[in-house]
């Protein structure tokens, strides 16, 4: 049976008022009147729940709003939606679990509660028919989840591949223009205010792997967590990888990638080289994009701003705006079946990657020869091989075609146990380069 159409405003609260929050009630505040327009009811900010109430706030709140207890916030009876802008899990997980409980429609920002927990929110939410929405925890301002969710449902997605964190894009960037440093590049990524003063979630990839599980979770209908995710930061590469990949024409990016094959979800977040052809080379700076791969559709990309205040608020509105015309037309909630059943897995050392990567050898006859024998033995085909330098300094610079990771690290270590490889000096892998 469908609900009531509400009658009245769409009272909203909000957990938590830091740069998403503040932007929520800012667009709330400034967009009013279109927003009344579009619903067809007026968004009434009632109460809004913070850890310091006395903290001075960039956006203005009236008199009796703020609380420092956010279980009021869940506990108030009026209240048709709770906003959750506190991040983390706990205690966001409780308190979105209770407001679910109470009936209230959830809208979230928070990547990290929706990738470790959305099966059991998703589950509340459908006990008590109401939304659980987190447009805003994967792309900040990108649409990404509703076209996955709706557009293309009809689909069947085979691959998705995203540049999903900005602080490291930022960096990187950085690398890529001036030949800076990693270490560097981190530092004027602090300084501009794109990376915190601990960057480990960002440049370790944690933040993507728990955005890429997200991802993948909707993108093949069964649950992936982000601890499924085989998970390389940024923090050794290299400015010479970063050049030798512009040499090859290919920029250094953290891609974050999911692939469905014989109904086996590989997700992996590493440093990879793409060809500068390709639609994710060019996408520069604190931007992010998701790029998705389907049967029917074919290729399409989704870009723009993944984090900052306005853009993550926009798409936390925009899904507040769904559950309130929901609510104006006494139409029932949707929740979804995402996350519903278990991913099968693939193993890492299954996964079908390729390979760039370079070799410091002696200068000498017979080199090529035990190199190529090192492949031939794991069954690694090379398909292109350059000789830079000669001495001290000769080093081959390869890319590999596709085989599995535990193929191309057997080979690795072989590589590295021969008497005329100095050493392996960087294994980088390429995605999106058509094979030759
Ligand atoms: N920032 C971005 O660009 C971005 C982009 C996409 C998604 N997100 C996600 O959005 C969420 C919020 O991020 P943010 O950058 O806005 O964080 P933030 O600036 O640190 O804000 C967090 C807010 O939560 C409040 N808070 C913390 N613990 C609380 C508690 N126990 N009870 C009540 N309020 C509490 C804080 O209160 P005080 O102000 O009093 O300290 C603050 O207002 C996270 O899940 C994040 O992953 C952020």
């Amino acid at each position: 049976m469908s609900p009531a159409p509400l009658q009245g405003p769409v009272r909203i609260g909000l957990l938590g008022c830091g740069v998403v929050g503040g932007a929520t009630v800012s667009i709330l505040t400034r967009h009013r009147h279109d927003l009344t327009r579009r619903v067809g009811a007026e968004l009434h900010l009632e109460r809004v729940a913070v850890r310091s109430a006395d903290k001075a706030r960039t956006v203005d709140l009236p008199d009796g709003v703020v609380t420092a207890d956010p279980w009021e916030v869940v506990k108030d009876p009026a209240l048709h939606v709770v906003v959750e802008t506190i991040g983390g899990i706990d205690p966001a997980r409780e308190l979105v679990l209770a407001a679910l409980a109470a009936g209230k429609h959830v809208v979230t920002a928070n990547k990290e509660l929706v990738a470790a927990h959305g099966r059991e929110l998703l589950e509340a939410a459908a006990r008590s028919g109401a939304d659980l929405l987190f447009e805003a925890s994967v792309g900040g301002g990108i649409p990404v989840i509703r076209p996955m969710k709706e557009s293309l449902t009809g689909d069947r997605l085979v691959r998705v591949m995203g540049i999903v964190n900005g602080t490291t894009n930022f960096i990187l960037t950085r690398m890529s223009d001036e030949g800076m440093s990693f270490a560097d590049a981190l530092a004027e990524a602090k300084a501009l205010g794109y990376a915190e003063a601990d960057p480990t979630a960002d440049v370790e990839g944690y933040d993507a792997a728990s955005k890429l599980a997200i991802l993948a979770s909707l993108a093949f209908d069964a649950r992936v967590l982000a601890s499924d995710v085989q998970r390389q930061g940024i923090t050794s590469v290299t400015p010479e990888d970063v050049a030798a990949a512009h040499d090859l024409g290919y920029e250094v990016k953290l891609l974050a990638v999911a692939e469905l094959d014989d109904d086996q979800v590989a997700v992996r977040v590493h440093p990879a080289m793409v060809p500068k052809t390709h639609p994710l080379a060019s996408v520069r700076d604190a931007f992010n994009a998701v790029f998705v791969e389907g049967e029917e559709v074919g290729e399409l990309m989704l870009l723009g701003q993944g984090a900052g205040g306005g853009p993550t608020a926009s798409a936390v509105v925009g899904d507040v705006v769904e559950i309130a015309r929901n609510l104006v037309r006494g139409a029932p909630a949707s929740p979804g079946t995402y996350f519903g059943r278990d991913a099968r897995i693939r193993p890492p050392e299954e996964a079908r990657v390729r390979y760039y990567l370079v070799l410091s050898v002696l200068d000498q006859s017979g080199v090529l020869a035990a190199i190529a024998g090192a492949f031939a033995r794991h069954d690694v085909s090379i398909a292109s091989v350059r000789q830079e330098g000669s001495g001290d300094e000769a080093t081959l610079v390869m890319i590999t075609h596709t085989s599995t990771e535990g193929r191309h690290q057997a080979t690795f270590r072989d590589l590295a146990d021969l008497d005329v490889v100095k050493s392996v000096r960087s294994t980088i892998r390429v995605e999106g380069a058509p094979e030759r």
